[in-house]
Formats: C-alpha cells, sequence, structure tokens
C-alpha cells in the first residue's frame, strides 16, 4: 500500500510538472531566425492533421516555411461530433497555429488566407484573404520553391440542398445520413445528449425524440470487423436508434427525405435535423490544380501522388492527406504519418543538397486501429495484435478510446480543456445554449 502512494505522489508530482513546463513553454516563444533568401521556400497549404504534422517535424534550419490556411488553427476532429451536443467546447480542441509555428527555429510565415489557385508552371500560389480584419491586399501571389498540399477534402453533398423544419413531430426527428464513422459517431453523440440531457429536462417529449441512421450499404462502418458492425447495430437497437441499412437517400427536401429502400421503393422520411455524413471529395482547388495537370491526374476522387507523396505531373509539389487519393482511407493516422515522412524527406532533401550522400525511402503506413464511440459510454476498436486483428467493444474500450484521443491531442493546453469539459459535462449536464 505504502509503495502505491508513493507511485501515486511521484505521479501527481510529474504530471503538475509536465503541465507547469508545458504552460511556460507554451507561453514562450523562442527567439527566432529570420528568412534567409539563400534557403528554398516552402509553402504548406492547410493547418489540419498533415500539414500540422508536417509543420512540427520539418526542420526550419534548412528552409524558409509559409503557411497558408483559412484557419488558424488546428481542430483536433476526432472529437468535432462531441462538440456538435455541447458535451466539449469547440475552443478545448482548437490548437491556435502560432503556438505550433513560433516554437520553430526560423520563423514560420502564416497566412490566414484561401489558396484559391496553384499554378505548377510558375511554381506560385494565389492567395485570398478571408480574415474578418482585411488590410489592403486581400488578394496576392506567393512563389515557392516546394509546396505541400495538405488541403484535406470537401463535404460530398452530392449537389443536395438540405433545409430545417416546423411541426413538433417531424422537428423531433433527427436523421443522419451516412453510417461511416462520421455518421454513426455523430448518431451516438445526439443519443447521449436526447439521453442524459434533453430527456431529463424535457420529459414530456422523451417518447418523441427519434433518431435514424440512414446508409446505402448493407451495413454500417465497413471497415470495422463483422462483429464490431454486429455490436454497434445491436447497441443502437438498444439505444433506440433505427438504422436503415440498404437504404439510399435519393433527394432532399426542406422538411423530408426521399429514399429508396432494401425493396427498391422510394419513401419519404420527414426530419426535423437531417445531418449529411457521406464521405468525401475533393475540394475546388484541389479540382482545379488536378483541371490543369489532368493529363497525369486521372481520378476524379483525390490527387494521385507517388509513394514519396509526390504529386504527378507538378514538380516539386507534394501532397499528404485528405487531399490525395490513393490505397490509404482518408484519417488523421493517415495524414500525421504522412506528414511526418515528407518532413524526414525535406530532412534529406537538405542534406542531399549539401553534398551528402542520403537515401530517400518511399511512405510506408503502420495502421495502429481503428477506434469508434458508439454511444451509451461504449467504443469499438479494431486493434492490430502480432500479425492479426483483435476486435473489442464496451464501456472498457470506451476508456481507452478517450486516453488514446487524449495522449493523441497536440498539446497539453488542449488535453486540459478536453478533460475539463469531460468532467464539468459530466457534473453539470451538457450546455448547448446560445451566446
Ligand atoms: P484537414 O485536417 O481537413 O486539414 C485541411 C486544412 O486545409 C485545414 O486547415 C483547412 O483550413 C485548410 N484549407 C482548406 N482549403 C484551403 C485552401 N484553399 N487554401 C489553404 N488552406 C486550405 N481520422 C482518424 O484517423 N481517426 C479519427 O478518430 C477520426 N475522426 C474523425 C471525426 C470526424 C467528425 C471527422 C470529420 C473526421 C475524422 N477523421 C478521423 C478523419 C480526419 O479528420 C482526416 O482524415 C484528417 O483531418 C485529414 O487531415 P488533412 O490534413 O488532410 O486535412
Ligand atoms: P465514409 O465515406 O466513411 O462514409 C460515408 C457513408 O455514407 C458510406 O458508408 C456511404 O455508403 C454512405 N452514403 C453515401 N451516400 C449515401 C446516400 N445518398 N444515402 C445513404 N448513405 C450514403 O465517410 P465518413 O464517415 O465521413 O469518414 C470519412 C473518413 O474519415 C474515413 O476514412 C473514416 O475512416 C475517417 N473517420 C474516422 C473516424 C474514426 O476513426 N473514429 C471518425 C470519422 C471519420
Amino acid at each position: 500500500l505504502r509503495a502505491l502512494k508513493r507511485v501515486v505522489q511521484f505521479g501527481t508530482v510529474g504530471a503538475v510538472g509536465y503541465g507547469a513546463y508545458e504552460i511556460h513553454r507554451k507561453r514562450h516563444p523562442h527567439e527566432q531566425k529570420p528568412f534567409d533568401p539563400t534557403k528554398r521556400t516552402v509553402v504548406v497549404l492547410g493547418s489540419g492533421w498533415g500539414a500540422v504534422s508536417f509543420l512540427k517535424s520539418i526542420n526550419t534550419d534548412d528552409y524558409n516555411v509559409m503557411v497558408v490556411s483559412p484557419r488558424n488553427y488546428f481542430l483536433f476532429t476526432p472529437l468535432l461530433p462531441s462538440c456538435t451536443v455541447g458535451t466539449i467546447e469547440l475552443r478545448s480542441i482548437m490548437e491556435p497555429i502560432r503556438f505550433i509555428t513560433q516554437h520553430k527555429s526560423r520563423n514560420v510565415r502564416f497566412y490566414e488566407s484561401e489558396c484559391t489557385d496553384i499554378d505548377p508552371e510558375s511554381k506560385t500560389i494565389s492567395i485570398s484573404d478571408v480574415s474578418d480584419i482585411k488590410g489592403a491586399v486581400t488578394n496576392t501571389t506567393i512563389p515557392y520553391d516546394y509546396l505541400v498540399m495538405a488541403v484535406g477534402a470537401d463535404n460530398q453533398t452530392f449537389g443536395f440542398k438540405s433545409q430545417t423544419p416546423e411541426e413538433v413531430d417531424r422537428l423531433l426527428h433527427m436523421v443522419v445520413v451516412g453510417g461511416g464513422p462520421t455518421g454513426v459517431e455523430y448518431a451516438a453523440e445526439l443519443h447521449d445528449f436526447l439521453k442524459d440531457d434533453l430527456e431529463v429536462w424535457y420529459p414530456e417529449l422523451a417518447d418523441k425524440f427519434r433518431i435514424t441512421l440512414v446508409e446505402a450499404l448493407p451495413n454500417v462502418l465497413p471497415m470495422f470487423s463483422s462483429q464490431l458492425i454486429q455490436y454497434t447495430e445491436s447497441t443502437f437497437k438498444q439505444n433506440k436508434i433505427e438504422v436503415l441499412t440498404k437504404t439510399m437517400v435519393k433527394e432532399v427536401a426542406d422538411k423530408e427525405i426521399k429514399v429508396m429502400d432494401a425493396n427498391k421503393n422510394i419513401v419519404s422520411i420527414p426530419y426535423g435535423l437531417l445531418v449529411w455524413a457521406t464521405g468525401n471529395c475533393p475540394r475546388p482547388l484541389t479540382r482545379k490544380l488536378m483541371a490543369r495537370i489532368k493529363d497525369k491526374q486521372t481520378s476524379p476522387r483525390g490527387l494521385l501522388v507517388d509513394d514519396y507523396m509526390r504529386v504527378a505531373g507538378a514538380p516539386d509539389m507534394y501532397a499528404i492527406g485528405d487531399c490525395t487519393f490513393s490505397k490509404y482511407a482518408p484519417t488523421a493516422q493517415v495524414a500525421t504519418q504522412q506528414g511526418l515522412y515528407l518532413a524526414s524527406v525535406f530532412e534529406s532533401l537538405a542534406r542531399i543538397e549539401e553534398g551528402q550522400n542520403k537515401k530517400i525511402t518511399p511512405f510506408e503506413y503502420s495502421h495502429q486501429g481503428s477506434l469508434a464511440y458508439i454511444g451509451s459510454d461504449k467504443a469499438i476498436a479494431d486493434l492490430p495484435f502480432l500479425n492479426g486483428n483483435v476486435s473489442v467493444g464496451g464501456v472498457a474500450t470506451y476508456v481507452f478510446w478517450r486516453s488514446v484521443y487524449i495522449s493523441n491531442m497536440f498539446s497539453f493546453r488542449n488535453r486540459f480543456l478536453v478533460v475539463g469539459d469531460w468532467m464539468k459535462s459530466k457534473v453539470f449536464g451538457r450546455d448547448v445554449s446560445r451566446e
């Protein structure tokens, strides 16, 4: 018992020390070297998983680095569904980009702008200021020596338009379209919100809240093992989330969607809230670039890159993450590993330029497993083990899910805020009141 006490004491002192160090480090950026005209300039488009992973690792002693992104923060997307129902504050999962760029050895220039065009021939990009505070120049052109595309992907809406509703029954019917991990996790969070909070405050409406998940394929979560798919579907059934598989949305109107059901009949489903989660498609900028080099960019689903992350048909241009189309799934795990890999490529390129003999090896992905939250404090996990796979689900997996996400967050600050939000919502309930 005494030994255990000692371990707890050491652990507490360690955690407090780590926290104090992280806070001090965050609040005191280094003195940075200025831009060096003799160095090559790497322009990074984006501030998401791929870009931030690259930025954290790139050695700015070797390059001038510029970042262009309309978001001046990194967003920890895995916890985004929790924000929609007030479990976690959106700010807790945002990491200001300055906390990353201002800790590099050389000044990293950040443009809170959208890149609107790329000219691979002249090696320039056009950017447009999208911030609220506009200076005299709102559009400009920036040359690059190397370009890193990490612009993510757009929402695949298949051109449908959606709107908001009126009557009570319809209003309280919440329909989620798409049974991939985004749709499933969202339906799960929505269920928890209705069950833990709304039903307590509005018991007279408890029977009227309904959640339906619509999926075109024969089952949800096709990337998970069959036993976890079954476990998810039975947990949803217990939680009274209706899962309509083999059901494809064909039309979206103001107050209803039209679906083709498993028997090929067209059926109307009225909704109050419609959440669209049917996967990714390339952003307009990515499409524009692909059109420019269309003889080499032959896939409509994203930028084709080789095993070294080089964009086919555009010299000195690299792409990572969701803006690419490759054998890998568009996940944070892949984007992060690609960002890290690319930083190591740039390190080697710098050494090669100095005359050293360095070999650049192709990117190799190491899958760390798949996790998803399915509601009522349960999660599922497919984890690689030895040469096989272990599939687990339940409350213990949920504790594991939380600890994995907390340890994967980019900063101590984010960890602190998210844990605080989890505790806050457990004690006081979720808060989605408008400011
Ligand atoms: P993003 O992270 O989307 O970043 C793109 C960046 O580009 C953004 O900063 C954006 O502002 C910027 N940008 C956009 N347009 C322009 C432009 N024209 N010019 C300049 N910059 C631009 N994956 C997992 O592995 N595990 C999970 O648990 C997981 N959970 C998820 C949950 C949700 C709700 C969602 C939506 C996704 C989840 N994913 C998860 C997938 C993961 O978030 C993506 O695969 C990952 O974000 C891809 O990283 P990225 O850097 O390619 O793009
Ligand atoms: P997705 O592409 O994985 O799933 C979209 C689903 O929508 C598909 O199952 C598709 O059949 C369905 N669909 C498409 N059109 C439809 C229609 N008209 N009617 C009904 N259903 C329709 O997209 P998602 O879930 O956004 O995931 C994108 C990427 O992000 C994936 O690679 C995923 O692995 C990753 N991600 C991972 C998470 C995790 O690991 N926990 C969480 C969220 C996303």
